[in-house]
């Protein structure tokens, strides 16, 4: 099972930050993954769907999508507003009022959960979406799940963006994922940048933005004592790809653009690759 994910697309209109930017790089974004091979059975939008959460924004981003020829799953981020995105993209995937919801295969199960805290930058996560999502994480421990959430709950090292791990709604979180051993993958957005890491026993990404990524400095941050260093920085968009292989997500995580293929698999390869599998039989 592959499973692309695509994060913090930010798309605007008019006079919001980014608003040109931010379609060019989604649309790079959407190209790439027209090429995936094989094409994934499934695409998530991890949040941060627009830059402020209007309802034009929602209608120039489903237009975008819609021209598509795979469905994106969507997913809440604190840029995003409920109420408009309900307005735009139907009741679909609300319960209790949250955009949460599961998306079933034979091999695993996806949730989408929602961390969005009105007027928060960072996540949020109550008891009302604690009892939700251990009710999909009970209902069947008989395949591998994938839980997808805008703000990763953990600390990322990026000072200004980040979660601690002892905010109540980080330990909310755990409480409710650690009893579950089937959880096998927990994918984020946010900090526009790509992570690898471990929450608890099971393995956390966050993936690169669609939109600008966020400079990579790890020493913290005084809030009253600006340092020049770079915040946001033109690097190129990016996403991710998760695999369901041998018992484990695999994650990959790539960049958008046409590239130059230095070297293709040609007819002069035909030797040298048979080389590889006569050395390494698959
Ligand atoms: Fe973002
Ligand atoms: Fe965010």
């Amino acid at each position: 099972m592959l499973i692309a994910q695509i994060t913090d697309l930010h798309i605007g209109v008019g006079k919001d930050i980014g608003a040109k930017d931010n379609e060019k790089r989604l649309k790079m974004v959407l190209a790439s993954l027209k090429k995936i091979r094989p094409q994934p059975d499934l695409v998530i939008a991890t949040g941060d769907l627009t830059e402020t959460g209007s309802v034009p924004a929602y209608r120039k981003l489903k237009k975008m999508l819609e021209a598509m020829p795979f469905k994106v799953w969507p997913c809440m981020g604190n840029h995003d507003d409920r109420g408009n995105f309900r307005e735009v993209f139907g009741d679909a995937y609300f319960e209790d009022g949250f955009l949460q919801y599961v998306l079933e295969s034979d091999e695993a199960r996806v949730i989408v959960a929602d961390t969005l805290e009105p007027g928060k930058h960072g996540g949020g996560f109550c008891e009302k979406r604690a009892a939700w999502l251990e009710a999909q994480l009970s209902a069947d421990s008989s395949r591998p799940i994938l839980l997808a959430i805008h703000h990763p709950p953990l600390f990322t090292g990026i000072d200004w963006m980040t979660a601690h791990n002892d905010e109540p709604w980080v330990q909310l979180l755990r409480k409710t994922v650690e009893p579950h051993d089937h959880v096998k993958k927990i994918i984020c957005g946010h900090i526009h940048r790509p992570i690898s890491t471990q929450f608890m026993r099971t393995g956390i990404t966050v993936s690169a933005a669609v939109a600008a990524q966020i400079g990579l400095d790890l020493s913290p941050i005084d809030p009253d004592q600006p340092d020049g260093r770079p915040l946001v920085v033109d690097e190129p968009p990016g996403f991710a790809v998760h695999l369901w292989n041998n018992g484990q997500f695999m994650s990959h995580f790539c960049t958008a653009g046409k590239f130059k293929v230095i070297l293709p698999y040609g007819k002069p390869m035909t030797k040298a690759m048979r080389n590889v599998f006569h050395v390494r039989p698959r």
